[in-house]
């Protein structure tokens, strides 16, 4: 382990030593021992460092990371060419078997959650309603567009706060879901019986759709107070579904945190990375949410990480199974080739090749 890798989330390096670690000073030194990497942030997931990485790695390495393959695919290729195995963990199926390696939902949950407490903190009002000797105070309403895993936890947190809660998403399935934690989904007349694509995700729609789509939130985001926005595609930019026009509808010193800021914004005024106040309202474009709570970042990314690492061994050795799901959806390059096929799309590359071979030269003893 690279000294001081958990320090800032709480983890002090006596820690992994105690469980049997051998922390090693330099980044440097850990490419050169391991021949599996495990990395939170790694290729276009890491735009700051994945440069300086690409050089560490050895001819041979295997790599288990975030590694944003749909967002750019170049920076796979440039790991196949060294002869990289990588695994982008974004990539793990929404089947019930790989629940517990699913880094996306445990870092939205955090996301969402945290997405709650922004906007209280900048709300000039409480959340709860409160009778009190001076008067009642009304509860906050939030709006939450985006029922997926952030949204859905943003309700429960808003709720247990006190808010009143709306909440909206293109896919009908989330109705039962928003309703279940005491929101209120709010009805839209728009066509959504196509929304939904494999996996669960939302799939792209086309601007019409979009258009249609703000006009009709339009009154739903005037109503609120707070507004929180999670939608997103994967691989795809955010689809903008609250324009300037619809901010300045808005009460002043209401609130927009933008979870989509990563991914360009579902606001058109969302600054990523900046806190911005328009028309009165403060909108809030926070990047890398999870990393604000680290500790418990850290804790559910190590589970599902290890959960991962665990499911690839077999009898002490590493086993690439590719007629696994997991294994075959997750894994984006191989043998020097990029083979995942919809990183080689984007690529531009043909079908070809799907490895077919499930004893790799990664049979060794995991280091
Ligand atoms: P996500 O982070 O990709 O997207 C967030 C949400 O935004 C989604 O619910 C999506 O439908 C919604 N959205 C997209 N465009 C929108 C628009 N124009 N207006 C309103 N909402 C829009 O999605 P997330 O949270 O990662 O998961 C989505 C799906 O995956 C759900 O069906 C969920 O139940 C499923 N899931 C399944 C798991 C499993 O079976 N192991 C684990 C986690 C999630």
């Amino acid at each position: 382990m690279e000294a001081g890798a958990g320090v800032r989330a709480g983890f002090p390096d006596r820690l992994y030593i105690h469980q049997g670690a051998k922390v090693v000073a330099s980044r440097a030194e850990v490419f050169e021992s391991a021949k599996i990497i495990l990395q939170v942030r790694a290729a276009a997931a890491n735009p700051d460092g994945s440069k300086a990485d690409l050089e560490l790695f050895r001819d041979g390495q295997l790599l288990i990371a975030l590694c944003d393959p749909l967002i750019d695919p170049q920076a796979m290729l440039a790991l196949a060419r060294r002869n990289v195995s990588a695994f982008a963990l974004e990539l793990v199926p929404r089947i019930t078997r790989a629940q517990s390696m699913d880094v996306l939902s445990s870092m939205a949950t955090i996301a969402g959650y945290k997405a709650v407490l922004l906007a209280a903190d900048h709300l000039p009002r409480m959340f709860p309603m409160l009778m009190t000797a001076a008067g009642t105070i009304t509860p906050a309403r939030v709006f939450v567009v985006g029922a997926g895993v952030a949204g859905l936890q943003a309700i429960s947190t808003a709720k247990r706060l006190g808010a009143v809660v709306q909440a909206y998403d293109v896919r009908p399935a989330a109705k039962e879901q928003v309703e279940s934690l005491g929101g209120k989904f709010v009805e839209m007349e728009l066509d959504t019986a196509h929304t939904e694509q494999k996996g669960g995700y939302a799939r792209q729609m086309d601007e019409n759709f979009y258009r249609k789509q703000r006009e009709l939130m339009t009154k739903v985001v005037a109503a609120n107070h707070v507004v929180i926005t999670t939608a997103v595609v994967p691989g795809k930019q955010a689809p903008v579904l609250i324009t300037g026009d619809m901010v300045a509808g808005m009460a002043p010193g209401s609130v927009i945190v933008d979870l989509a800021a990563e991914r360009g914004g579902n606001c058109e005024l969302t600054n990523p990375g900046q806190t911005v106040v328009e028309h009165g309202v403060t909108i809030l474009g926070p990047l890398n949410v999870p990393a604000s709570i680290p500790f418990h970042a850290s804790e559910m990314y190590s589970r599902n990480i290890s959960s991962f690492l665990l499911h690839l061994i077999e009898d002490r050795k590493l086993q690439l199974d590719l007629d696994d799901e997991i294994i075959r959806e997750t894994l984006v390059t191989y043998r020097g080739e990029v083979v995942q096929p919809v990183v080689r799309e984007l690529l531009g590359l043909n079908a070809a090749p799907q490895p077919q071979s499930t004893q790799p030269s990664l049979t060794e003893r995991p280091s």
